[in-house]
C-alpha cells in the first residue's frame, strides 16, 4: 500500500496512529540532529521528522533527497511542539520510522509555490509542474466541480447530452476554420467545428427537444486573454420555446452555479436593450459593477463656436466622481495620451474639474462661459470634487472610445471589486452588420438567428437603411463586463432562412452547397427552436474574478497559438503530406 492517508487529512485526533504517506518533497530543513521534510500531494502538506538519534542511516539518506523527489514515509503521528496555524495539518507531524525514495527529480525550473518565480512561458513549457502549484490545481478542480453542477442542473431539467462530430464541413461565416485534410478523399478537407450550431438545430428537427453538451470548439482567430483557439462551451438548444424560456433556464443555471460553487446568491438579472447599452456604456458588454453612465451633451455643447464640438456628430461625457483632486495636470495629460493611443483612437480629451473650493477648471474654459460649463455639470449630476471627461466625434467611434475610458477610470478608481458579480442580459442585437470593406452584410450573431417577429415583413422587403436597423431575437449574458454567453431564437422556416442567406450575399447555389443539409431538414417539420452557448472557460474565470482563461485550461496555447510544452503546431513528415495529397512525390 502506497499510503494509508493523504497529505492533507491528518489532525490532532490522529496522534498515535501509524501511517504511511506518499508524495513530493516541497522543502526540507536540516537542523543537525533533526531533518524536517514537508511532504506534498494534491490534498495538502504534512511535516515529516527524521531523527539522527533514532536512525542515523535513514536520516542521512533523507538528507540526500531534493525538492520534488517522490517518497513514501511510514511513521507515527505526534503533536507538534511548534504548531503552524496556517496549515490544516499544522498541529501534527510524522515521526518517521522508515522511508523509501520512489523516484528522484531534477531541480524544477521554477518554485512550486503559490507565488512562483517562473514566468508565463516557462510555466507553460513545464505545465505538469505548474499544475502542482495550488492556484492552478485549484482552478482545475473548480472547473471539474462546475461541469458536474452543469450536468446535474441541466440533466435534472430533462436536457439530453448528445455528442456532435468534430470532423465537419467548413462554413464561410464567423471566424476562420481549422481545416483537416482527408486521406481517403484527396483534395478534400474537414473543418473542426467553431460550435455545434447546425448539429444542435438538426437535433431539434430530430425531436430531441432539449439538448446540451459541454463541448470543445475550435476557432482560428487572433488570441487574447479571454480567447483560446480551442475552448469549451456549455452548448444548449430547446424546442417550442420563446426567448424568455431560454433566458429563464440559463439564468437559473447561472444562479445555481454561483450558489453551489461560490456561495453567492445572485439577484434576478437585469435585461437591457443593445441600443441602450451602446448609448449608455459604449459597449454591448457593459460592466455594471459601477455606474458612470454616458451623458450626451450635444444640445448644450454644440453650436457655441468650439469647432471640435461643432464638427462632431456626438459630444458625450462621463462623470468621474470625486476625482478632481486625484488628477493633477500631469495625470490628465497621461490620461489624454492614453485615449490618443491607436488602440483607443480619440483625437483629444476635454476635462472639467469642479474643485472642492467651487472653482471650475477646464481645458475648454476659453471657449465656454462658466454658466455654460455649469449647465453640463448640472446635466451630469456633478458635485464639488467631481471631474467630467468628455469626448467628441463620430457616434459609433466616440461611444467605443468613451466606453474604454470608462473602464480605465473604473480601474484607476478601484471600482471593479472582486467578489462583486453584476450579470446582465443584453437583448435585441442588430440582425445584420454592414461591412464597408467587403461591401456586404454579415450576420451579427450567425446566419441562423431569427429576426424579431415584428421585423420579418421588413426583412422581406426592406431597403438598405431598414435592413441595417433590423433587430434580431438574439441575446448575450454579460457578467462584470465579460461576454459569458450568446444565443438566439432560430429561423425554422426554409423560406426565411433562404432570404437571410441571400441578404448575406449567398447565391441560391452557394447557400444550397454550404447549408443544403439544414435547408433540407427544414422541409421535414422543423419545430420553433432557440438556444444559447456559454463560454465555459470564461465562466470559470469570471466566477473567480480572473480575466485570463488560460489558468482554467489544463494545457492552454500561448498568444501565438502554440503549445510550447509539446511543441505544436509542428512540421510533419513529407510522407504524411504525400499520403494526404498535399504534396507530390518528387521522383
Ligand atoms: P458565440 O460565438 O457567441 O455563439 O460563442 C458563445 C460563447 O463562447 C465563448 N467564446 C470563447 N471563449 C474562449 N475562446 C474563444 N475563442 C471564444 N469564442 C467564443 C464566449 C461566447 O459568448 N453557436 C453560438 C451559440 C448559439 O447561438 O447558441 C455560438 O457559438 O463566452
Amino acid at each position: 500500500m502506497y499510503r494509508t492517508h493523504n497529505c492533507g487529512e491528518l489532525r490532532i485526533e490522529n496522534v498515535g496512529n501509524e501511517v504511511t504517506l506518499s508524495g513530493w518533497i516541497q522543502s526540507s530543513r536540516d537542523f543537525g540532529g533533526l531533518t524536517f521534510i514537508d511532504l506534498r500531494d494534491r490534498y495538502g502538506i504534512t511535516q515529516l521528522v527524521f531523527s539522527m538519534d533514532e536512525n542515523k542511516e535513514m536520516c542521512e539518506s533523507a538528507r540526500k533527497t531534493g525538492r520534488e523527489f517522490v517518497i513514501q514515509a511510514k511513521g507515527v503521528v505526534r503533536e507538534r511542539s511548534n504548531k503552524n496555524p496556517n496549515r490544516p495539518t499544522g498541529e501534527i507531524e510524522i515521526d518517521v520510522k522508515s522511508f523509501e525514495v520512489l523516484n528522484s527529480s531534477e531541480t524544477p525550473p521554477f518554485t512550486i509555490e503559490d507565488k512562483t518565480d517562473g514566468g508565463d512561458e516557462l510555466r507553460m513549457k513545464y505545465r505538469y509542474l505548474d499544475i502542482r502549484r495550488n492556484p492552478v490545481k485549484e482552478n482545475l478542480i473548480f472547473r471539474s466541480k462546475c461541469s458536474l453542477e452543469v450536468r446535474k442542473y441541466l440533466g435534472g431539467s430533462d436536457f439530453v447530452e448528445v455528442e456532435t462530430p468534430f470532423l465537419i464541413k467548413s462554413t464561410p461565416e464567423g471566424a476562420r476554420d481549422f481545416i483537416v485534410p482527408s486521406r481517403l478523399n484527396k483534395g478534400q478537407f474537414y473543418a473542426l467545428p467553431q460550435s455545434p450550431q447546425t448539429f444542435k438545430q438538426l437535433l431539434m428537427v430530430a425531436g430531441m427537444d432539449k439538448y446540451y453538451q459541454i463541448v470543445k470548439c475550435f476557432r482560428d482567430e487572433d488570441l487574447r486573454a479571454d480567447r483560446q483557439p480551442e475552448f469549451t462551451q456549455i452548448d444548449c438548444e430547446m424546442s417550442y420555446v420563446h426567448r424568455d424560456d431560454i433566458l429563464d433556464t440559463f439564468e437559473g443555471l447561472t444562479k445555481h452555479l454561483f450558489k453551489t460553487l461560490k456561495g453567492v446568491e445572485l439577484e434576478d438579472f437585469p435585461r437591457m436593450d443593445y441600443d441602450y447599452a451602446m448609448k449608455t456604456y459604449g459597449s454591448d458588454k457593459p460592466d455594471l459593477r459601477f455606474d458612470m453612465k454616458f451623458v450626451e451633451l450635444n444640445d448644450l455643447a454644440k453650436g457655441k463656436g468650439f469647432s471640435v464640438f461643432d464638427d462632431a456628430e456626438l459630444v458625450v461625457g462621463i462623470n468621474a466622481k470625486g476625482q478632481s483632486k486625484e488628477y493633477s495636470n500631469k495625470a490628465i495629460k497621461k490620461l489624454t495620451e492614453w485615449v490618443k493611443r491607436p488602440q483607443i483612437g480619440a483625437k483629444g480629451l476635454v476635462y472639467v474639474k469642479f474643485e472642492e473650493d467651487g472653482m471650475i477648471r477646464s481645458s475648454v474654459g476659453k471657449f465656454f462661459s462658466e454658466e455654460q460649463i455649469k449647465s453640463w455639470g448640472d446635466l451630469m449630476s456633478a458635485d464639488a470634487g467631481d471631474m467630467l471627461l468628455i469626448l467628441s466625434g463620430e457616434v459609433d467611434k466616440v461611444r467605443k472610445q468613451l466606453g474604454e475610458l470608462r473602464l480605465e477610470m473604473a480601474r484607476n478608481m478601484g471600482l471593479m471589486k472582486d467578489g462583486d458579480f453584476k450579470p446582465v442580459w443584453i437583448l435585441d442585437f442588430p440582425l445584420l452588420e454592414w461591412d464597408e470593406d467587403a461591401d456586404r452584410f454579415f450576420a451579427m450573431h450567425h446566419p441562423f438567428t431569427a429576426p424579431k417577429k415584428e421585423e420579418i415583413e421588413k426583412m422581406k422587403s426592406g431597403d438598405f437603411e431598414t435592413l441595417k436597423n433590423l433587430k434580431a431575437d438574439a441575446y448575450d449574458l454579460v457578467i462584470n463586463g465579460a461576454e459569458i454567453g450568446g444565443g438566439s431564437i432560430r429561423i425554422h422556416d426554409r423560406e426565411l432562412q433562404s432570404k437571410n442567406f441571400s441578404l448575406l450575399g449567398f447565391t441560391k447555389e452557394e447557400a444550397q452547397k454550404q447549408f443544403g443539409f439544414l435547408l433540407g431538414a427544414f422541409e421535414y417539420g422543423a419545430p420553433p427552436h432557440g438556444g444559447i452557448a456559454f463560454g465555459f472557460d470564461r465562466l470559470c474565470a469570471v466566477m473567480n474574478n480572473q480575466s485570463s482563461i488560460r489558468d482554467y485550461i489544463a494545457f492552454p496555447k500561448n498568444n501565438q497559438g502554440k503549445d510550447v510544452m509539446i511543441d505544436a503546431p509542428d512540421t510533419v513528415d513529407e510522407e504524411q503530406l504525400i499520403e494526404l495529397g498535399l504534396q507530390l512525390r518528387k521522383d
